[in-house]
This record gives C-alpha cells, sequence and structure tokens, in this order.
C-alpha cells in the first residue's frame, strides 16, 4: 500500500488526477470506477481542465460508478447518475452511452446488481477504481456489518450517512434510506484503487481502516487485502 499525505486537497485533487490520467494515457479504453461526493470534485475538476487543454481523451473510456441512491433516477438532481453527468461526463468526450451507473429505479433491484456485476465482469473488470471513504468506514456504499457482501446489492444506509450526505438535501428526511452499491468483489478486482479522503475528520477511520484489524464493521479494511492501493489524504 502507497499511503500519501499532502498538506491541501487542491494537492490531493492534482495527484489523483494524475494516477487517472496515466492510467487513461496507457490504456485509453480502460474501464473507471468512479465515485460520487465531496472528495473527487476537485479531481474531476482538475481532469476536466487537462482535457479542456488537449492532454486527456475520454473517447474510448469505459466508466462504472459504485452505487445510487433506490427510488432517484437521473432526472433527479440529487441522483449520482446526475452528479456525475454534471460534474465530469458533461465537460470530457467520454461516450455517455459508455458511463454506467447502478439503476436505483429498476423494477428488480437484485436482479439490477446481478447484471451490474456481470457487466463489470464482461468488461473485464475495472483498471482502476476511485474510492472515498465515509466517517464509519464504508466504500460505495458498504456499511459497517458482521460480513462483507460480494455482489452489488441494495443497503440499508446507516444514520450516520444519512446525517452526513444530508447536506446535499434540503434536509434530513429527504436523503434516500436506502441505495444500490457495488460490493465487494468488483471493487477487490479491480487492478488498481486510488482512495482519497481530506479533512481532519477522515483521519481517525483511515488510521483504523488501513492500521487496523480487518473487519466488515470497518469495509474499509478490506482494503488492506488489496495488492495495488494508493491512499491519498489531506489535512485540509
Ligand atoms: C460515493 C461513495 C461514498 C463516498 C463516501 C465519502 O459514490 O461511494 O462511499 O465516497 O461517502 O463521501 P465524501 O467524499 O462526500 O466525504
Amino acid at each position: 500500500m502507497k499511503f500519501i499525505t499532502v498538506d491541501t486537497y487542491e494537492k490531493l485533487s492534482r495527484q489523483a488526477a494524475n494516477i487517472i490520467s496515466a492510467q487513461v494515457i496507457i490504456k485509453p479504453d480502460c474501464v473507471l470506477g468512479l465515485a460520487t461526493g465531496s472528495s473527487p470534485l476537485g479531481t474531476y475538476k482538475q481532469l476536466i481542465d487537462w482535457y479542456n487543454k488537449g492532454d486527456i481523451d475520454f473517447s474510448s473510456v469505459t466508466s462504472v460508478n459504485l452505487d445510487e441512491y433506490v427510488g432517484l433516477d437521473g432526472s433527479s438532481n440529487q441522483s449520482y447518475r446526475y452528479f456525475m453527468n454534471k460534474n465530469f461526463f458533461e465537460h470530457i468526450n467520454i461516450d455517455i452511452n459508455n458511463t454506467f451507473v447502478p439503476n436505483g429505479c429498476a423494477d428488480d433491484l437484485v436482479t439490477e446488481g446481478l447484471n451490474y456485476d456481470r457487466h463489470i465482469e464482461e468488461l473485464g473488470g475495472i483498471d482502476l477504481q476511485l474510492l472515498g471513504i465515509g466517517l464509519d468506514g464504508h466504500i460505495g456504499f458498504n456499511e459497517p456489518d458482521r460480513y462483507f457482501v460480494k455482489s452489488t446489492h441494495v443497503v440499508d444506509l446507516h444514520e450516520s450517512t444519512i446525517k452526513a450526505n444530508s447536506r446535499f438535501f434540503a434536509n434530513e428526511d429527504e436523503v434516500p434510506k436506502q441505495a444500490i452499491t457495488m460490493g465487494m468483489v468488483s471493487i477487490m478486482q479491480a487492478k488498481k484503487i486510488l482512495l482519497i479522503a481530506s479533512g481532519k475528520a477522515k483521519y481517525d477511520i483511515l488510521k483504523k481502516a488501513f492500521y487496523g484489524p480487518i473487519t466488515p464493521e470497518i469495509p474499509a479494511s478490506i482494503l488492506q487485502l488489496h495488492p495495488d492501493i494508493t491512499v491519498i489524504y489531506s489535512e485540509n
């Protein structure tokens, strides 16, 4: 594991964008696993900037996102599909048909999960998976549990996650109580993993996840077993 600490969010974003752009340059038709939330916003901004300067070409890239709220479709501006379109995809030359986010409005969410995993497998797996980490140690929306869940599945969001994510909604009551998230197999089978976290509030959970015991009670701790993971942490 490579653990990089920097002092600012700008530096974190630049380093993360560097790793992603290197992946796209080395393998233009790569599969990127992408995340939403505050952590990757600066990374996406930096990648858009380099794209505008002509330094990166996303035309052959495929992306698969980690998760989506149950009950929100892409037209809802709180959905993760909307977040990805607005904050990244609409600003680069990725083919929108090659961008995938689990469908939180599927009639049968179990089948949706199975199909999502099968699709990732058919793509040849994820070349580089970008992750954030929740204050409770979640990755994707794999919340603390008694066991690691392998496949893409529906999860009940924990109170702390609902509270943390309420900043994107008018109030806490509007935050969906469930999400569909990639499970541990697709994440752990990614060839490379890049986890980014910023702010002092994330420090304790990072320490527990990467230097404590591997336990489903801290889902991110499973990443200690991954052979090629880089963690970038910024204090601010
Ligand atoms: C989002 C996701 C989540 C976030 C995590 C951290 O797609 O999968 O695991 O990465 O909740 O969120 P931020 O970056 O907003 O602190």
